[in-house]
């Protein structure tokens, strides 16, 4: 299976990736349809495993399954406490990225590695509490950090904007380190909290609730998302 990682995209544009966990999971292929139609740039994928975070999702087989019904990058998200178990599992049910929690269990150089032989794209993924140092070190070797916005574990959660000067913190680092790393930020990002996040440097945006339950449609709510592009700092 060609992989469409998130190496294929610009750093310096802002990309919308909705999350299906606020979608009708009685509906995924249509409201998969809908959201590439109203202009989604990728397909972020929430997996939780009731132990890293409380909550459970999604595994393999529903990947595989809406996998024949897309053509976007499946950004998949593993809030999971081994991901380096579930690394072929996924990438063999169609993942392009992957990207795992550093507050997992697991060797991070390790589970990099594997993601990188799978032919996906590698994401490091730190909760509210981890500080913006904790990733330096794997930045140079690392297509994307997403630096959570909420409490791993639910959608519809509120914006935390203490989160801002953590994502500065990491787009002034991937300056010296790496200027094509993806900056994502996952929680709360709807119309209004954007305008916050972006200017310190956050170039993919991650939105369930304010995509696909958006009182005036899911294509409005991404142009809201994309326009944010003018806010992004030249990097
Ligand atoms: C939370 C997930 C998010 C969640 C975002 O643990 O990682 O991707 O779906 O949902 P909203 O956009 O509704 O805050
Ligand atoms: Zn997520």
């Amino acid at each position: 299976m060609i992989k469409k990682p998130v190496t294929d995209f610009d750093a310096r544009r802002v990309l919308v990736s909705p999350s299906l966990l606020a979608a009708d999971f009685a509906d995924l292929a249509s409201e998969i349809k809908r959201v590439e139609a109203a202009g989604a740039d990728l397909l972020h994928l929430d997996i939780m495993d009731g132990h890293f975070v409380p909550n459970l999702t999604m595994g393999p087989p529903v990947i595989a399954a809406i996998r024949k019904h897309s053509i976007l990058t499946f950004d998949t998200h593993l809030m999971i406490t081994n991901p380096l178990k579930y690394v072929k599992p996924f990438s063999a049910a169609g993942a392009d990225h992957i990207t795992f929690h550093l507050e997992s269990d697991d060797n991070p150089d390790e589970t990099i590695r594997a993601i990188r032989a799978e032919g996906c794209s590698v994401g490091i993924s730190i909760k509210p509490a981890t500080p913006a140092s904790a990733v330096v070190n794997y930045l140079d070797r690392i297509d994307l950090v997403l630096v959570m916005t909420v409490e791993p574990g639910f959608g519809g959660q509120s914006f935390m904007a203490d989160m801002i000067p953590k994502v500065a913190e990491i787009r002034a680092l991937a300056g010296k380190l790496n200027p094509k790393l993806h900056v994502e930020v996952d929680g709360g990002i709807d119309g209004e909290t954007v305008k916050r996040i972006v200017p310190a440097g956050a170039n993919m945006l991650v939105a369930g609730t304010a995509v696909f339950r958006a009182p005036d449609g899911a294509q409005a709510a991404v142009e809201r998302l994309h326009n944010a592009q003018k806010l992004l700092p030249v990097h």
